[in-house]
């Protein structure tokens, strides 16, 4: 094992809603991480030979039947140990304290002070012996498990944190990976760091060496062939995958005429052009139109197109002698959300496929490279890899792109229009700074016609909606406050250059109830 991987953390999850914030949190410290169940059984958590643990929160009661349990062996691992709401209830416990509902269930901003001198993990949390944190829990330790000091108190928790400094463990009854808690990130980088002795390794730089070695090692002198879909994730799996193997890799790009204004030559360019990446770039627009035809449900929209992607990208993959893998742009978030689906935790609303489903037949090894690492670890490494910052940091697009942004049928017409007025927001978002303050913005197109004057005549055009929303997770989303005056010069610059708008309308509902994309 690399030493990179030597300095790991291990996360266990007790159905926390902030768990995967946990695992962001300590990647931000540049150590390494994963997210488990609570249910790993200790041989699993013994080869996995943690630097230190975390227990999240979690739903339940500690003292309810059916109530997650821990591995009590855990405790005698001799590694740090921070325990979160549940998991610091587990903990106390374990070491004969007592838990019980609280008098008032806490929820929101709670002053926390200090008691006494409250030691390494708390080094620079407190200003003037109080600290702002965020609480969400409704029981409470009442009495402090055997061995253990209480480190801080708030009004209406009495012991809300508690250490056993000489043992490292350590649990806190507020959410230190929330925003809401401005000291928490200092707090979980503390535990990382200084208690459980982590260095720091987890760099761009180290991750892209670590990478390359075991796609390398992984792969030897066997074939790979990966679908380029200009997206930020198929793109740095592209460039990282070309670092390790050269022209062992051969990308399929198809361009499905559901694309954004010149995106795909902007994809060649970038992976043909520069990076010298062995592609291959197949101009399906027509079939997808067709395939597309007459159809205006997006259920099934989306079906289609990912069907033809599926057939094209056979027919392509066939070319490709002797191709053994599969690579894909799967990234951990893809991963956690699976696995909480068979867990029954995570619930899909629409069918966000992405390249997934290859037919069996193909019997081709999947080589999932970005499979450990979030969203801003690929954007890091995209950076790394010498991707073009617009492309590393572009907002999502969603795999049926265009299609389910031209409302109800797809024609080449409503994308064309689509393509010149999203240019238009996008370019004019760059200008005025406002891109990177939001987090998905794009045009819809509305297939309906109203009424206009322009000069001396009536026109009867189409309509362009625009949307921004600011959201961390995707899961809810609020809309972005556009000043007045930008939304009237992008208004202006649609109606006047793109033919065939004449009303431009913005999007000022949030999700939910409403989602981000239109369809
Ligand atoms: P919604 O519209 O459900 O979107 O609020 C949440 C996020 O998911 C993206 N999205 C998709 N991504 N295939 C994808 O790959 C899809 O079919 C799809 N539908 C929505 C959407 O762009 C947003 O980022």
């Amino acid at each position: 094992m690399s030493t990179l991987h030597s300095e790991r953390i291990l996360i266990l999850d007790f159905g926390s809603q902030y768990t995967q914030l946990i695992a962001r949190r300590v990647r931000e410290s540049r150590v390494y991480c994963e997210l488990h169940p609570y249910d790993m059984t200790m041989a699993e958590i013994s080869a996995f030979k943690p630097s230190g643990i975390i227990l999240s929160g979690g739903p339940k009661s500690v003292y309810d039947s059916g109530a997650p349990p821990v591995e009590e062996a855990l405790f005698e691992l001799g590694v740090p140990i921070l325990g979160i709401c549940y998991g610091m209830q587990l903990l106390s416990q374990h070491f004969g304290g007592k838990v019980v509902p609280a008098g008032k269930r806490e929820y929101g901003h709670a002053v926390l002070e200090a008691i006494g001198e409250p030691g390494d993990l708390f080094d620079g949390f407190f200003t003037e012996g109080t600290s702002s944190v965020w609480m969400s829990h409704g029981d409470h330790v009442e009495v402090v498990p055997v061995g253990f000091e209480v480190v801080a108190r708030t009004t209406n928790a009495p012991v809300c944190a508690i250490q056993n400094p000489q043992r490292n463990l350590y649990g806190v009854q507020f959410h230190p990976e929330v925003n809401h808690t401005p000291q928490g990130e200092l707090m979980l980088s503390t535990f990382v760091r200084k208690i459980c002795r982590c260095s720091g390794q987890w760099t761009p730089g180290k991750i892209v060496d670590d990478a390359v070695a075991r796609i390398r090692e992984q792969v030897g002198t066997e074939q790979v062939i990966l679908g380029l879909s200009g997206g930020v994730d198929s793109s740095v799996a592209a460039a990282l995958i070309h670092r390790a193997i050269g022209d062992q890799l051969h990308c399929v790009f198809v361009d499905n005429g559901l694309l954004r204004l010149d995106e795909g030559d902007q994809v060649m360019a970038t992976f043909a052009g520069n990076l010298g990446v062995k592609v291959t770039r197949v101009n399906a627009q027509r079939r997808f139109y067709d395939g597309l035809k007459g159809e205006v449900d997006p259920e099934k929209k989306r079906k289609i197109i990912g069907n033809l992607f599926v057939d094209i990208f056979e027919e392509q993959a066939g070319e490709v002698e002797d191709a053994q893998w599969l690579a894909q742009g799967t990234i951990y978030p893809d991963v956690i959300e699976s696995a909480g689906a068979k867990t029954g935790k995570a619930h899909n609303i629409k069918s966000h496929h992405n390249v997934g489903g290859l037919p069996d037949y193909m019997k081709l090894k999947l080589l999932e490279p970005l499979r450990e690492l979030f969203k801003d670890e690929v954007r890091a490494i995209g950076e790394e890899l010498g991707l073009p910052k617009q492309m590393v940091w572009r907002h999502p697009f969603p795999g049926p792109g265009l299609g389910v942004r031209v409302l109800g049928e797809v024609k080449e017409e409503y994308c064309d229009i689509l393509r010149r007025a999203d240019a238009i927001y996008i370019d004019e978002l760059y200008e005025t700074g406002h891109y990177h303050k939001i987090s998905q913005a794009f045009a819809v197109f509305l297939p309906v016609k109203s009424v206009g004057v322009m000069g001396d005549g009536r026109t009867y055009e189409y309509v362009i909606a625009l949307r921004a929303v600011e959201t961390k997770d995707f899961m809810t989303a609020g809309w972005y406050p556009m000043p007045y005056a930008d939304l009237a010069r992008i208004s202006n610059r649609i109606i006047n250059e793109v033919k065939g708008v004449n009303r431009v309308v913005y999007d000022i509902s949030s999700k939910p109830p409403a989602t981000i994309e239109w369809e």
